[in-house]
């Protein structure tokens, strides 16, 4: 790239080895806190940047949209989920939008694996247990989890990370079984079942985990859905919060329709449904699928990587 370095705002708090490169790489200007959208319209603006290292509290409408200046070539998220913007309206100003797939599907698909464990076998429970001091003995009868081994676990969204849960899920003798937009090719599938219609596939799931991107899917999860369930299954989201009736989901939970729930998304985040946090049989994490030191700075070279891309002329490595 010949002349000063394009103008990059990094509109996030990001980790140190993904700042260090965009201050290397850019003419970085680099936020101190996580920004929202109206702040980052009036940096690009002021500022005349051509590319955003965005995120989920940059919650760019249509209307943003339509402000951004001619300056602006790329909003690269360093996430695989983009519903958190109006990709169209950006698009449609000629903006480019990518993402960042690929780089978090192993972690995001341990954590699913996590909370399908952390569910079945009750662990939040025995956690409070042994933090409150333990002190009285279980009869055999007591506190009994289920096994996840010789059980059905059904997924919604065969894509990269379904199919890398899928493939944790048979090393713990798991049966699988999917529903997708479109079979997978043989070599893909594997020894899962396709079912094309998600009615049919509930009432044989023992665990359900859902792995389809948020937004244009609305609300998934009905408590008719739920109900479609065996009684006692167990549920789990590390896709979007946006996909469940939380309401139905806990009337799920209480009535015992579900056995227990294992939940890293969730509708509001982070002023998430307290009345999930006041169950017993609910294992929460705070949208940390990605959290691990190696997936958040491949995810934000990912995002400088298409940033680089696209300001050198070149096509965009991941286009949403
Ligand atoms: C991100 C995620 O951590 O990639 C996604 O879509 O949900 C997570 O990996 C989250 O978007 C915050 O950036």
């Amino acid at each position: 790239m010949s002349g000063a370095p394009p103008r990059l705002l990094v509109a996030r708090r990001v980790p140190e080895a993904v700042a260090a490169r965009a201050q290397h790489e850019f003419d970085a200007v680099m936020a101190d806190a996580d920004m929202d959208a109206d702040a980052v319209l009036q940096v690009v603006t002021e500022k005349g940047i051509a590319a955003v290292l965005s995120g989920p509290t940059v919650r760019l409408t249509a209307a943003h949209a339509a402000a951004l200046p001619d300056s602006l070539r790329i909003i690269a998220n360093p996430s695989a989920g983009t519903d958190h913007m109006d990709v169209a309206a950006c698009r449609a100003r000629g903006v480019i939008v990518t993402n960042a797939p690929d780089v978090l599907t192993d972690c995001t698909a341990d954590l699913a694996l996590l909370l399908i464990l952390g569910a079945c076998r009750r662990a939040s429970e025995y956690e409070r247990v042994m933090r409150s001091g333990w002190r009285q003995s279980f009869g055999m009868p007591d506190m009994l989890g289920i096994r996840p081994g010789g059980k059905t676990l059904g997924i919604v969204g065969m894509g990269r990370i379904g199919q890398a849960v899928a493939q944790r899920a048979r090393a713990f003798g798991m049966r699988i079984l999917y529903n997708n937009r479109r079979r997978l090719s043989p070599e893909q599938e594997g020894d899962a079942e396709y079912v094309p219609e998600l009615r049919a596939m509930l009432p044989r799931c023992d665990i359900l985990s859902l792995h389809l991107p948020g937004g244009a899917a609305g609300m998934l999860m009905t408590a008719e859905m739920f109900g479609l369930l065996p009684r006692g299954a167990v549920f789990v989201n590390t896709a979007r919060g946006s996909l469940v009736d939380e309401d139905a989901l806990i009337q799920a939970l209480e009535s015992g329709q579900l056995f227990a729930a294992g939940l890293d998304v969730f509708r509001r985040e982070p002023d998430f449904d307290l009345r999930l946090a006041a169950l017993p049989n609910v294992f929460l994490t705070p949208h940390v699928a990605s959290a691990t030191v190696e997936t958040r700075d491949a995810m934000g070279f990912r995002a400088l990587d298409n940033v680089a891309a696209v300001l050198a002329g070149r096509a965009p490595i991941d286009p949403v």
